[in-house]
């Protein structure tokens, strides 16, 4: 049985002090929660604000990129060191670095591998266009996204990641996939992947989250799929009351 994971992704939302003040009405709000993992995702300068806020709620907290080498001459970056001891969780290729910062299926790799060599726990984000979408190569792009972010990943690792299957058409536009056609994706191009990768022992332990578009409408029946084991969610997640029934419907 996989305990569900909602994550929380703020994106570029909230200074350090709005974070936290959103950070105590979640722990309110879902501190107590059981049965579901929970994290929030806020900017890196918020992390060290956040982080004894949420100390000992249970809530976990996540950043939403690194940089793939330990330290040196990057400048603006963060390394998965500086991360480790502030933070458990790190998203990985988010469709909008990929779309925007050049994120590539070899960045998002070397950052997941970083990630786990530190021990953070990646959220490592795949999904398609709504050009390949509607071409109908959605199975091929998440697919491929899955094997190279995988490469020369070991079975033992493959299995503390997490995996968000993001299709860029439903993310923050209020068209979230179906959640058959979700499933779907999850099932026969996300799970089989890592199942011919790693075996089916490894397949059916390893989470897998769908995101875009979630809402206290709709997560309910979202996570009721068989496959999909939590979200990943981005507007929602800046409202505590909502956040609280996205996470309270996947407990
Ligand atoms: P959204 O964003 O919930 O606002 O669609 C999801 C995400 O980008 O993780």
């Amino acid at each position: 049985m996989r305990t569900k994971i909602i994550a929380g992704n703020w994106k570029m939302n909230k200074t350090p002090a709005e974070a936290v003040a959103l950070a105590q009405a979640l722990v309110a709000e879902i501190g107590s929660v059981s049965g579901v993992e929970r994290v929030i995702v806020p900017p890196f300068v918020a992390l060290a604000g956040v982080a004894p806020v949420l100390a000992g709620s249970g809530i976990g907290l996540g950043a939403q990129n690194l940089h793939w080498a330990d330290s040196g001459a990057y400048t603006g970056e963060v390394s998965a060191p500086m991360l480790k001891g502030l933070c458990q969780y790190v998203v990985i290729g988010h469709s909008e670095r990929r779309q925007y910062f050049g994120e590539t299926d070899e960045s998002v790799n070397k950052k997941t591998r970083a990630a786990l060599t530190h021990g953070l726990t990646p959220i490592v984000c795949v999904g398609e266009t709504l050009a390949q979408y509607e071409a109908g190569e959605t199975g091929a792009v998440v697919s491929g996204q899955v094997k190279a972010a995988f490469a020369e990943i070991p079975a033992a690792d493959a299995l503390k990641t997490v995996i968000a299957y993001e299709p860029i058409w439903a993310i923050g536009t209020g068209r979230a996939a179906t959640p058959e056609g979700a499933n779907a994706v999850i099932a026969d191009h996300i799970r089989a992947v890592i199942a011919g990768l790693y075996g089916a022992d490894v397949a059916a332990a390893l989470r897998i989250q769908y995101g875009g578009s979630v809402t206290a409408a709709n997560a309910a029946e979202l996570l009721a799929q068989p496959d999909i084991d939590g979200a990943l969610v981005g507007g929602a997640s800046l409202k505590a009351a909502d956040f609280g029934v996205i996470v309270r419907a996947a407990a």
